[in-house]
């Protein structure tokens, strides 16, 4: 890309939407996890606020599927975004984009969204806590951080299965050896064979936390990693008298909704539950499409839409990311959602499919 193609006065600025992007350059973090940059073709300056998500768009073997990303850059270093993606085993998505996204490839992002980030929650003490590749949101947010000098004390845990798995070790490492206000502490569960670590080993316990940061009552902590991580902190925190108005967490891999109700009926199956009485059945129409279903009590208006071939978009599964939004014309839901839908939305009658179990018969517009 020319040297003259960037210029900071009249660039425009990044808002939420769908936007075409490039990849501009893949990096290989470690054997499994890579870094993918964007940028566009029109400059843009990517702002947003760090620990933020974008949801992909893509195309694989002729299905439109949508899965959502951190962005683990900066906002700091504006012109390009990237996302840092780790290899899922049996993964339709995460490996595709590692087999298939090169360099020079377009594709549409939708975002940036997120409620989990830093400018929400201002705090001159902070404890970034992580697991695996839930390391990137607070990547973002240690970045942001530390490329504007902010007046922030970090301590930053990271814990990984072995010394080969940690994602951005040397960047870490530079950036703990250049300010006095950034303290690093890497954890790992176990090491190879003929692989040095002098470091923390094991899982992160209440020894390790005093250890790493005594006063971790007084800091506002962002967490990240897989459940039973997030879980195992939150007992640790809670069993401290920890004021939880002052910890955020994000999850990635939470089982998806129909997988979860499909688990549920397999469950039921094996236990002999009888069959849903049909006074229970609520019926879901879709008006733009002219279908309608009878489905269970505990079904999602999304799994109501796939029993009938209706493909709603839908990404992250469970509330976050807005993907999956529908317009409900009549009837009740419930839904828990996790921030992926404005207040405004909802006063509207928008809901996030993905999430919405019917209570009664409801009327979608789709
Ligand atoms: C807000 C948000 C931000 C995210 N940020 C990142 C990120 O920065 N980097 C990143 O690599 N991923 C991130 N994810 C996860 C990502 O969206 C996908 O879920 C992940 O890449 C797996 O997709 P897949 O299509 O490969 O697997 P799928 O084909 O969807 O799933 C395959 C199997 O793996 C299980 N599974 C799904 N996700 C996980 C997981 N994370 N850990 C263990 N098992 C899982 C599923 O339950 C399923 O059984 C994020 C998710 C959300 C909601
Ligand atoms: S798919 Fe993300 S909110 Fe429903």
């Amino acid at each position: 890309m020319s040297s003259n193609f960037l210029n900071p006065v009249n660039t425009q600025t990044w808002t939420n939407g769908r936007h075409l992007v490039r990849c501009v350059k893949v990096i290989q973090e470690t054997w499994d996890v890579r870094t993918f940059c964007f940028m566009s073709d029109q400059p843009i300056m990517f702002f947003f606020k760090p620990g933020q998500f974008v949801t992909l768009e893509l195309e694989i073997d002729g299905q439109q599927v949508m899965r959502s990303y951190t962005i683990a850059s900066s906002p700091s270093v504006p012109y390009s975004f990237s996302v840092t993606i780790k290899r899922i085993p049996g993964g339709k998505v995460s490996n595709w984009l590692h087999d298939n996204l090169t360099e020079g490839d377009l594709l549409p992002v939708h975002g940036p969204v997120g409620l989990f980030n830093v400018i929400d929650y201002p705090s001159d003490r902070v404890l970034f806590l992580s697991g695996g590749v839930g390391i990137t949101p607070v990547m973002s947010m240690a970045r942001w951080y530390f490329d504007t000098n902010a007046n922030v004390d970090m301590v930053f845990v990271h814990s990984a299965r072995s010394p080969k798995d940690v994602i951005f070790h040397r960047e870490l490492e530079h950036m703990a050896s250049r300010v006095s206000n950034f303290s690093l502490h890497i954890i790992c569960e176990k090491h190879g064979m003929g692989e040095a670590w002098a470091g923390y080993r094991g899982y992160l316990d209440q020894r390790m936390l005093e250890l790493i940061a005594p006063d971790f009552l007084d800091r506002e902590i962002f967490c990240c990693g897989p459940t039973p991580y997030m879980n195992a902190v939150k007992r640790l925190l809670t069993a401290n008298g920890f004021d939880m108005q002052r910890y955020h967490e994000e999850s990635f891999g939470a089982t998806p909704a129909d997988v979860r109700i499909d688990v549920q009926e397999l469950a039921e199956l094996a236990a002999g539950e009888p069959d849903v009485p049909l006074a229970d059945l609520n019926q879901v129409e879709f008006t733009a499409t002219g279908k309608s279903i009878r489905v269970g009590p505990r079904d999602t208006v999304h799994s109501a839409a796939a029993q009938l071939g209706l493909h709603i978009p839908k990404a992250c599964g469970m509330g976050i990311c807005g993907t999956c939004k529908v317009m409900k014309t009549s009837g009740e839901v419930i839904m828990e959602h996790n921030g992926g839908i404005t207040d405004e939305d909802v006063a509207e009658g928008y809901i996030l499919s993905c999430c919405s179990v019917p209570q009664g018969d409801v009327v979608i517009d789709y």
